[in-house]
């Protein structure tokens, strides 16, 4: 086992310590789980510290008791351009609207997280956060906007949080306190990006035949002795290294001394080092662009980091060593280089096993990203060092990530389950795990993808499902084996009538893949579908989805 995970509990840990016993709601908007998990781990250490906490997801809040709330600790996430995350819309909109009461008695701080990478950074903690003071709440700490290297100031945060709501508290005796804080160390076997699992890599796969143009890699992975666990929804997160040839080149680009020592946190490592595990060198964004530009005289970086869509467009699939060729010459050093950068942010997989269907292992499904920017090959970091540079028996640095809004409902409840390429993913686990249940629940799988004879993911798996009957129903788009394209969305088109029926009949949409193309127009063609068979205006219709997103019916993992 990981000796770091291992909590020192003092052999007499206090009775919870004596505070006043304030009444603590912490409500946590997000998408892919990483909200949640803070929201968790921060409402646990308060109930240690001896408050009535209450964590709850937006979704699961009943705006009824805004009326009794307390203090209020909103932790919420930032999704696509902008938008609250799924599980917090209906939260969101009742705080926007005429209804929502005046909440002068309410004490509240707001953590947000985002990316900034986006132009529309943490704009989800923002509204929140403005929409409370408006409705006249008491902000106790100032909010505080987490990029996706969050550790540090997502801990800065909760520390002041803490401190205010410990204020007026029944004072407690020094041994309390560090009896107190030793206790909430790190909860025993809890993996996260400071502390992940090494998970022994048993298999790995590339699912493509010969001759495809994708790449898309099947791995297994062991969670022997870990005591790692994970519900079918749930995300596998990777922490990866960059590239080396990347950082090579970087470094001479730079005329930097690969062995030079750095800080970088708390650690002095070499600059090679610092570039090849901790910093991230291939993804820009403003805020970055922003302080490499304090180290160039060079006008045209100023002149890009004004005007808001060049920007945009020059950050799209570029990465530092652009930068460094481009905006040069820069006064920095190499200390003075690694502070402009964020950390290495870990990467999010939809995992693709049951834990019923295996205890001890789990699996994803990994599309390899290559694309061509500038004439240079571009690498997805996670992607290609796992297609790459990873082999059965190498050691993969991992966390579990639950799902806020990805779960299986009932095992009578029907499904249809949308996920063309490497959307397969959840579906393998879902149908894994209604298989080990014996679930009686109609399933219906809609895949896709270019070829049938080289990219048909898991097919014999889906074949023998089909067969037994775990799975009721399957159709497939090979959008590249005839003329016109064949997506998805089509195969929902054509069989219409059957849809809308076990729509009637409570069944859970999901939809998993593409967002930016896929996803939207299968959320369009979903609304056409409720529309015909439905007999209903565009309008009434699109309530209907939504009402189906309210009642959890319609869920979303897209990327
Ligand atoms: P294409 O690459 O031939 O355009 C998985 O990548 C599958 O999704 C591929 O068959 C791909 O087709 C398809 N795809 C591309 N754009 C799509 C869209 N807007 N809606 C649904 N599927 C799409």
């Amino acid at each position: 086992p990981n000796q770091s995970s291992v909590a020192v509990v003092p052999a007499q840990a206090p009775a919870a310590v004596q505070a006043k016993a304030k009444d603590i709601t912490v409500l946590f908007a997000s998408q892919t789980g990483t909200a949640q998990g803070l929201a968790k781990k921060y409402g646990e250490q308060l109930k240690e510290l001896g408050f009535e906490v209450n964590v709850s997801s937006m979704s699961d809040f009943k705006t009824n008791n805004l009326k009794k709330l307390d203090h209020l600790l909103v932790i919420a996430s930032t999704h696509g351009e902008g938008e609250p995350p799924d599980n917090a819309i209906s939260f969101y909109n009742f705080l926007q609207g005429k209804r929502a009461p005046k909440l002068d008695h309410v004490n509240y701080s707001v953590l947000s997280l985002g990316d900034s990478s986006y132009e529309f950074f943490c704009q989800t903690g923002k509204d929140f956060d403005a929409q409370l003071e408006k409705l006249g709440a008491n902000r106790i700490v100032d909010r505080v906007d987490c990029d996706l290297d969050f550790d540090e100031q997502a801990t800065a945060w909760f520390e002041s949080v803490k401190g205010k709501l410990q204020e007026g508290a029944v004072e407690q005796t020094l041994s309390e306190k560090e009896a107190a804080s030793t206790v909430l160390a790190i909860p025993a076997t809890e993996y996260s990006r400071n502390n992940p699992f090494h998970a022994e890599v048993l298999e790995k796969i590339n699912l493509n035949g010969e001759g495809s143009n994708k790449e898309t890699i099947h791995l297994e992975l062991s969670l022997e002795e870990s005591g790692l666990t994970y519900e079918p929804g749930d995300s596998l997160a990777i922490l990866p290294t960059n590239n080396e040839n990347l950082v090579n080149s970087l470094i001479q680009a730079l005329s930097f001394d690969a062995n030079k020592s750095v800080t970088v946190g708390e650690n002095v490592v070499s600059l090679q080092e610092a570039l090849t595990n901790v910093l991230d060198i291939t993804t820009l964004s403003k805020p970055v662009l922003e302080k490499i530009s304090e180290f160039t005289a060079n006008n045209e970086l100023q002149e890009l980091l004004q005007n808001r869509d060049e920007l945009k467009q020059y950050i799209y699939g570029r990465d530092l060593l652009d930068v460094v060729e481009k905006f040069g010459p820069f006064t920095w050093d190499e200390q003075s280089f690694v502070t402009t950068l964020r950390k290495l942010p870990s990467r999010q997989y939809s995992i693709s096993s049951s834990q019923a269907a295996y205890p001890e292992e789990v699996h994803v499904t990994i599309g390899a990203v290559r694309y061509e920017v500038d004439g240079r090959q571009r690498l997805g970091v996670c992607s290609t060092e796992i297609a790459d540079r990873i082999e059965v028996g190498d050691k993969v640095r991992v966390y579990v990530q639950q799902s806020p809004n990805f779960k299986l409902p009932s095992d009578e409840t029907p499904i249809i389950m949308i996920g063309p390429g490497t959307g397969i993913a959840p579906f393998r686990s879902f149908i894994q795990e209604r298989e080990e249940r014996g679930a009686q629940g109609k399933s219906w799988l809609f895949f896709g993808d270019q070829h049938f004879v080289t990219d048909f993911l898991y097919q014999t798996e889906w074949q023998r499902w089909l067969k037994d009957g775990v799975l009721t129903k399957l159709n497939v788009a090979f959008s590249r084996d005839q003329e016109e394209k064949v997506y998805v969305q089509h195969k929902i088109e054509q069989h219409a009538q059957e849809v809308y029926e076990w729509l009637q009949q409570g069944a859970v949409v999901y939809v998993c893949g593409d967002k930016d193309h896929m996803a939207k127009d299968v959320h369009e063609t979903l609304i056409n579908v409720i529309a015909k068979q439905g007999n209903k205006s565009k309008e009434e219709a699109e309530e209907y989805l939504t009402e189906l997103k309210a009642q959890k019916r319609y869920q979303r993992d897209v990327y």
